[in-house]
């Protein structure tokens, strides 16, 4: 894991201050990597950043910032040059939905979803994974979701973003394949985070659901970590999340719609 002069890896990881991002960074303290963990709240990832080292992270650099604005990924990158750190590997973990009808939700918050779930990865990925390729090692991996299978009626930019990072990671990893660079997508399904709350999305028949098998997003983070150890292309954690992907896919695409599209409405 180590490089030849016996330096640990250092792994940048987008929303890592919470939620499946928090899982994330702590499975890869533990395998004493070094991390960079960026959100917008600089004190709860101050917070994230004393746990980590506990659990044996090296070091670990907080870089608060916004990746849902213009320009927010380049910034990060930007302050990761000054400060002569070059990732090995990247987590495109932040990302954020908004639950309702296309037309009911304000444009500034569509445009800044689009940004955070899209423009971000795509941004962060181009400008780091050169570096990788040079080194001859390296991963991306990027968070989507199942939601990436199907398109999603009352939420539906949301679904339409993981679809383009699930797209763009299997292209990816297609055109990487020999460089020593993998990348994985990881699709979970609902997850118990905060992201539910933020996406207003609490009240709908998905979320209130007693057949929806809803996970912890420490198995969700275990699952991804195998999946990158053994260089998967996509990784969808929990056999239930595994069956709907399966069923999405059968399904006539009109009734899926119908059925999405119930789902994502309020009880
Ligand atoms: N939970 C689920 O059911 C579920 C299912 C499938 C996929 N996912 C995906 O999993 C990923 C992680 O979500 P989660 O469930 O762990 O959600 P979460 O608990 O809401 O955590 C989101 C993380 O992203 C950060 N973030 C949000 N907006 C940001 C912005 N504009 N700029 C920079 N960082 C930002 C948050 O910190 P700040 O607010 O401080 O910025 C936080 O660290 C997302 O990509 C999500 O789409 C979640």
């Amino acid at each position: 894991m180590n490089d030849d002069a016996g330096t640990p890896p250092l792994v940048l990881a987008t929303g890592a201050s919470t939620g499946i991002g928090l899982e994330l960074a702590r499975r890869l303290a533990g395998r004493g990597v070094r991390l960079v963990i960026s959100a917008r709240n600089a004190a709860r990832l101050e917070e994230a950043a004393g746990a980590l080292r506990d659990l044996g992270a090296p070091e670990v650099t907080v870089v608060a910032a916004d990746l849902g604005v213009p320009g927010g990924a380049h910034d990060l990158v930007e302050t990761l040059e000054r400060r002569g750190l070059s990732p090995d590997g990247l987590v495109n973990n932040a990302g954020a939905g908004i639950a309702g009808p296309f037309v009911a939700a304000p444009p500034e918050r569509i445009e800044a979803i689009v940004r955070l779930n899209v423009e971000a990865p795509t941004t962060l990925a181009r400008r780091l994974l050169p570096a990788m390729i040079a080194r001859r090692r390296g991963f991306v991996l990027n968070v989507a979701s199942t939601a990436a299978f199907l398109p999603g009626p009352g939420m539906a930019v949301y679904y339409a973003t993981k679809a383009f990072l699930l797209s763009w990671s299997e292209a990816l990893a297609e055109e990487l394949r020999g460089t020593g660079v993998t990348v994985t997508a990881l699709c979970p399904g609902p997850t118990r985070t905060e992201f539910q709350r933020r996406a207003g999305m609490e009240s709908t028949r998905l979320m209130r659901s007693r057949m929806m098998a809803t996970m912890d997003a420490g198995p969700v983070a275990d699952a991804a970590l195998a999946g990158l150890d053994r260089r998967r292309r996509v990784v969808i954690p929990g056999p239930a999340n595994r069956l709907g992907v399966l069923a999405a896919r059968l399904m006539p695409r009109t009734l899926l719609l119908r059925m999405v599209a119930r789902l994502n409405r309020d009880t």
